[in-house]
This record gives structure tokens, C-alpha cells and sequence, in this order.
């Protein structure tokens, strides 16, 4: 049985007073649960405030990109290391954002991936078609391309412990919902493509989220599909009570 896991993407929203009165609202109700966990990825300058202040809570904190690299001369990053170092126990990688304003590619996406294995991070892979590969019926072959690539050479062992979000880039803050049925087709397509890669174990024990739209009207619906095992959530992750609402859906 997998770990639902509902993660928000705060992207680069809320400032400092806004972020700390979130966690003061949520960090008491939102409780252990083996059903559930909990994830908050602040803008980066946040992290070590809401880590203080989900200490006694169950909610984790996450980032939302990486170097991927230990240390060096590379302005304005932050390093794998840096955020293990803090407690940082997530981090969100190939977000269809920095692909399309940041140049991540496939090829950076794998070596963060990797980097982040390395330092027991566990990564949040992003995958997702855009609107035109969509309606060309390209999804499946879109996705499971991104997902060969960003898990070249991750063991099984590393495979197991990884998220993987399947995001369609069109039902991004849109309020266009990929259906239920729609995103778990793509999902079981997600988890056929790990049992090729590693094996039926690996399928079995890797969590897949859906993002895009989601919010506490709609999750209920997703999670109820077989390969959905939770959600990425941006624009609803931002109110608190929608945060709840959407972790409760979860146990
Ligand atoms: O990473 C979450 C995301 O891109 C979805 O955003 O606002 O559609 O929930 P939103």
C-alpha cells in the first residue's frame, strides 16, 4: 500500500509574514498519518523558517529546484548538500516551469535527479505533455521518454523511494483538470514504464502524483484512481484551509 503524498508548489509566491502565518495555521492540524504525508516547498529563503516551525508538525518542507552539484562557483545557486544539510527531506525537479523558463532540460532533470539520490533527498520528478502533443495523441510516449531519461542510471533501490508528478503543462494554474480517468491512464502509463525500466517491485512502490488544477473540489476523485497516489499542488496549496482540506482528502 503506497503513501499518499500531497506536496504544494508555493512557487514564487507569499512573502515572509505570509509563509510564517500559513504554518502557524496548519502546522497543529495536520497530523502522522500512515496514509498521508504532508509536504510544503516554499520559495528557497523560506525553508529554514518553515522547517523551525513545522518542527512538532507533520507537515515536511521541500524544495522546489537544485543545483546538481555539491559546491562551487555557480551564482545564485543552491546545492543538494545545502539542502540535506538544513533537513530538507524533498525537492521538486523538472517542473514544466523551469523547462520552459530555465532551460532544464531532460539531460539536467537526470543529473539533479541523481544528485539528489546522493544526498537522500527524494525528488519530485516532473513530467508533462503540452497542449499540442496532447491532441497529436502524443502523451504516453511524451512522458514515459521523460521518465527513461530522468532516471538513467537511478538504482531500483533509489527508483523505489522517488515521486514522480505527472503534470499536463495545459491544466496548469488553467483551471483545466485533466479528468480523473484521463490522469490515471497516464499515471498506469507512468508506472508500466518503471516496471520496463527497473521491475514490478519498483512499479508497485513508486508514488505517482497528479498536478494541475487540483484542489479540494477535485481530489477526492483523483485519489480514488488506482495510480494516482496523491497531487502537486500549486494555486490551492497557497490557502492554508485548502491545504488541509486537500491533505485530509488524502487519509
Ligand atoms: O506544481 C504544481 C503545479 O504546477 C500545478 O499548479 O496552480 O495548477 O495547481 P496549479
Amino acid at each position: 500500500m503506497r503513501k499518499r503524498i500531497i506536496a504544494g508548489n508555493w512557487k514564487m509566491y507569499k512573502l515572509s509574514n505570509q509563509a510564517a502565518d500559513f504554518a502557524e495555521q496548519i502546522k497543529e492540524r495536520i497530523t502522522t498519518s500512515d496514509k498521508v504525508e504532508a509536504v510544503i516547498c516554499p520559495p528557497a529563503l523560506y525553508v529554514t523558517d518553515l522547517l523551525q516551525r513545522f518542527e512538532t508538525s507533520a507537515v515536511k518542507v521541500g524544495a522546489q529546484t537544485m543545483h546538481d552539484t555539491d559546491e562551487g562557483a555557480f551564482t545564485g545557486e543552491i546545492s543538494p548538500a545545502m539542502l540535506a544539510d538544513l533537513g530538507v527531506q524533498y525537492v521538486i525537479l523538472g517542473h514544466s516551469e523551469r523547462r520552459q523558463y530555465f532551460n532544464e532540460t531532460d539531460e539536467t532533470v537526470n543529473k539533479k535527479v541523481v544528485a539528489a539520490h546522493k544526498h537522500h533527498l527524494v525528488p519530485i520528478v516532473c513530467v508533462g505533455e503540452t497542449l499540442e502533443q496532447r491532441e497529436a495523441k502524443e502523451t504516453v510516449s511524451i512522458v514515459s521518454a521523460q521518465v527513461e531519461k530522468a532516471f538513467a542510471d537511478v538504482t531500483a533501490e533509489q527508483a523505489k523511494k522517488s515521486v514522480i508528478a505527472y503534470e499536463p503543462i495545459w491544466a496548469i494554474g488553467t483551471g483545466k483538470t485533466a479528468t480523473a480517468e484521463d490522469a490515471n491512464e497516464v499515471c498506469g502509463a507512468i508506472r508500466h514504464k518503471i516496471e520496463t525500466i527497473y521491475s514490478k517491485e519498483v512499479a508497485d512502490a513508486i508514488r505517482i502524483q497528479y498536478g494541475g488544477s487540483v484542489k479540494p473540489e477535485n481530489i477526492a476523485e483523483l485519489l480514488s484512481k488506482d495510480h494516482i497516489d496523491g497531487a502537486l499542488v500549486g494555486g490551492a496549496s497557497l490557502d492554508p484551509e485548502a491545504f488541509v482540506q486537500l491533505v485530509e482528502a488524502g487519509t
